[in-house]
């Protein structure tokens, strides 16, 4: 009882805010600048402006999420991980920007895949490529926090469940590419899944012509990929969940990858609190999947990232 109090109360104070109003004010002057510069010179065949410049502002605004701890086992969960993991944290308080360079490369990249028009289906939803991108890729906000943690973590071998266009891959990528010659494995590689082909098709291509051999995309269900994948890869330092968005689908996925972890990994759901009529089956019930992965007892250390993202810490001792 009284550690479900602690845990409660951990919940309900964040671990802090650090922008000021002054922050914000002065944020909002300077981006404006940058941001009348940067369309002077976007490139001439951008079809969507609008959203191209909100592209642009997602990657370069002040963005101080709310750092919310869900779980902090007693113990040292391992010392390098552990303080790299309180280094992030803190980092998260005020998300770094990307840099200029690659936020022109990804507006232009979403702005080519809005203007998909091929014909685009899944079970309860109909439309084409350019609306189905807009609706579940990753923009500025969630890359900058995958590019955080990749530059933080330093991990050597990730993997991504639901790959969808390969926009948040792209930002991984891009992240591990920054630390060579500082990582621990200058060759840092990424695994990703994805069930749909017609997604897999482009994402592959679009990753391989960019990244060359450092990416490998499965196609397949998660299901059936995670246990194919035991032996044939080193372990995962980094894994991004963003593939089925249900209770079931997290602590299966969950479960199903651990054996591929390392001591001292780090694990990140996506949409947490998910729940779109467009898709959602009844009760997706993605938060008590999520609480059910923090709960399990190879999660030393867990923590909300804003009202989307999960965020834990493995132990150094697999529990699994
Ligand atoms: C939200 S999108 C991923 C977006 C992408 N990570 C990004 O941020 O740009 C989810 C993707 O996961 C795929 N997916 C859903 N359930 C899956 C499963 N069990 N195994 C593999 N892929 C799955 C879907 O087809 C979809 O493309």
């Amino acid at each position: 009882m009284k550690n479900r109090i602690a845990q409660w109360l951990l919940r309900c104070v964040p671990r802090w805010s650090r922008a000021t109003p002054v922050d914000v004010e002065r944020d909002r002057a300077n981006l404006a600048a940058v941001l009348a510069r940067l369309m002077a010179d976007a490139p001439g065949d951008i079809r969507y402006p609008a959203a191209y410049i909100d592209f642009l502002r997602s990657c370069l605004e002040i963005q101080t999420p709310r750092i919310r701890t869900v779980k902090r086992s007693r113990g040292d969960p391992g010392t390098g991980s552990a303080k790299s993991f309180g280094s992030l944290l803190d980092a998260l308080g005020t998300v770094p920007p990307v840099e200029i360079g690659f936020a022109r490369e990804m507006a232009a990249l979403a702005d080519s895949f809005r203007g998909m028009t091929e014909r685009m289906e899944s079970a309860s939803w109909a439309g084409d490529i350019g609306a189905h991108f807009e609706m579940s890729s990753s923009f500025g906000h969630k890359g900058r926090i995958l590019a955080a943690i990749v530059r933080f973590m330093h991990p050597s071998s990730c993997l991504e469940l639901g790959t969808a266009y390969g926009m948040s891959a792209s930002f991984i990528l891009r992240a591990m590419e920054r630390h060579v010659g500082e990582a621990r494995d200058p060759k840092g590689w990424l695994t990703t899944v994805e069930a749909r082909a017609q997604q897999h098709a482009l994402a592959s291509r679009l990753l391989a012509s960019r990244h060359g051999e450092r990416v490998r995309c499965e196609l397949g269900w998660t299901r059936d990929v995670l246990p194919a994948l035991g032996g044939k890869m080193p372990p995962v330092d980094f894994l991004f969940h963003d593939a089925g968005h249900s209770r079931r689908d997290f602590v299966h996925d969950f479960r199903a990858a651990l054996p591929l972890l390392g001591p001292g990994a780090v694990v990140l759901f996506d949409d947490i609190d998910w729940d779109d009529p467009r898709f959602a089956r009844s009760n997706p019930a993605c938060h008590w999947g999520w609480m059910e992965v923090v709960r399990h007892p190879a999660v030393a250390w867990a923590v909300e990232v804003g009202p989307d993202m999960g965020l834990a810490l493995l132990g150094e001792i697999a529990g699994r």
